[in-house]
């Protein structure tokens, strides 16, 4: 990996949470150190999120646990919403979207117990604020879009973590299949609050325009 596409590689996986401030920091420092970062399928250990990891297997059982986590986390946040949601139009989509994290969830809960693998990520400090202001009545629905679609950033780019790992799975085939549709659910879903949000926010942001032509006038 150059050292590029590895700088932007740590940086998407800090942003979609999946390793954490103090790793991404570590991992930038040793980076600008002239760490070496190469991917090393075989004896050098496995390459992925900016870490080494003994094996292909030991990386996967730590980002399913981590998903797991964070996927339950997304599951009980949408259905918190959904509960609370004005909106008619969106609220049987936040459904399906909280179904959606809540099976990814069980899927890959399955799957880490499969591998042998333990249940040891906890749902983040972040996660659980995100968790509360979804659930929060008071917060408008197109304020909650737009708080997502900043937070995720684009769909194709939020999904490459991803679609990275799953490239590098050359072992575990199993895993990697179910990493693909999990990452095309995940673009699903976000395409779908991204253009939620468009729709919802657009004539607010449309008069806004008109009032500012206005008041130039
Ligand atoms: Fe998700």
């Amino acid at each position: 990996m150059s050292r590029d596409f590895e700088f932007k590689a740590l940086l998407r996986a800090y942003r979609s949470g999946i390793i954490s401030e103090q790793t991404f920091e570590t991992e930038i420092r040793e980076l600008e150190n002239g760490g070496h970062a190469v991917n090393g399928n075989g004896s050098g250990g496995f390459r992925a999120f900016g870490k080494t990891y003994q094996t292909e297997r030991a990386a996967v059982v730590s980002f399913l646990d981590k998903v797991r986590a964070g996927e339950a986390n997304g599951g009980e946040a949408f259905a918190a919403w959904a509960e609370v949601c004005t909106t008619d139009c969106i609220r049987t989509g936040l459904r399906v979207v909280a179904e959606r994290e809540a099976y990814h969830s069980r899927v890959f809960a399955q799957r880490l117990a499969e591998l042998g693998g333990e249940q040891r990520a906890m749902t983040t400090e972040e996660g659980r604020k995100f968790t509360a202001y979804l659930g929060d009545r008071r917060v408008p629905d197109n304020e909650k879009l737009l708080k997502f679609v900043e937070r995720v950033g684009k769909p194709e780019d939020a999904i490459k973590p991803i679609c990275e790992f799953a490239e590098l799975l050359k072992e575990d085939l199993g895993t990697k299949e179910a990493l693909r549709l999990f990452a095309e659910d995940e673009l699903s879903t976000a395409k779908w609050l991204y253009e939620s949000c468009a729709a919802l926010n657009a004539p607010k942001a449309e008069s806004a325009k008109e009032n500012e032509k206005r008041a130039s006038m």
